[in-house]
């Protein structure tokens, strides 16, 4: 377990891009869910560590609107991974205080995934010690386009008028609206871009790019990343103080 970064410095709400679980599979001459195996246990390690880290809230990718595009059998066995790891993680979460949320639309998911996922929702909702955020068909262009409409049904409904329309109030729709905006959003596996993740969200966050592969990044070099955070200078649009 890493020594704790510096609490007072400590990003509240980090988000994760754990991207390099199939080439660490090609790499070893594994198929690619062999590594999104490895990348499963190495979430469970994360998690784990962000109470010492002084990280309240853990968003991490799990799985895109864009991939679906990928093999049926590639998809078809992460789909069953996260059933699996539902499953057998749901009594450890709900015992270390995990309070876990799911984002993205849920209708291309299958019953059963979501039935565990609202499960899981539901049992550890009153967890305060780590708030870890899953997001599972989420695309954040579809995030928002899905949050405009439900906006505009409201308007129609009479609800709201156009000129209640604005940036909060549209934030108010978004699958995120209970949680804070991320101060720093890492990516892992060398790839320098955002891939639709949290765009709305992310505005000024920190970004962090690392050349670790998914399943290699450990808890240690978290903690560093973490602690690179807090030296940086973050002014929100205005000027130096
Ligand atoms: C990115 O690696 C990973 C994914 C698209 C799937 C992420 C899934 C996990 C980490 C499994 C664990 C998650 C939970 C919540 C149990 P990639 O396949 O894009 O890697 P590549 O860029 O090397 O091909």
């Amino acid at each position: 377990m890493p020594k704790d970064a510096d609490a007072n410095t400590a990003p509240a709400h980090v988000a994760i891009i754990m991207d390099g679980n199939g080439r660490w599979a090609v790499q070893r001459g594994r198929p690619r869910l062999f590594g999104h195996h490895a990348g499963a246990r190495r979430v469970k390690e994360i998690v784990k560590a962000c109470p010492d880290l002084g990280v309240k809230y853990l968003t991490i990718f799990a799985f895109s609107t864009e991939n679906w595009k990928r093999t049926q059998t590639e998809v078809a066995g992460i789909m069953s991974l996260f059933r699996i790891y539902l499953e057998r993680e749901a009594e450890e979460l709900f015992k270390s205080g995990v309070c876990v949320r799911f984002i993205g639309d849920r209708i291309r998911l299958d019953d059963k995934l979501v039935s565990l996922m609202d499960e899981l929702e539901l049992r550890t909702a009153q967890n305060d010690r780590v708030h870890l955020t899953v997001a599972l068909n989420y695309g954040g262009r579809d995030e928002v386009t899905r949050a405009a409409k439900r906006l505009a049904y409201e308007v129609e409904q009479g609800r709201l008028t156009h000129n209640d329309v604005d940036a909060e109030t549209l934030a108010q729709f978004l699958d995120t609206h209970v949680l804070p905006d991320p101060d720093l959003v890492i990516r892992t596996s060398g790839e320098a871009r955002i891939s639709n993740f949290l765009l709305w969200q992310s505005a000024y966050a920190e970004y962090e790019f690392v050349d670790t592969l998914w399943p290699d990044f450990t808890p240690n070099e978290f903690a560093k990343v973490l602690q690179g955070f807090g030296k940086r200078e973050r002014r929100f649009g205005a000027i130096r103080a």
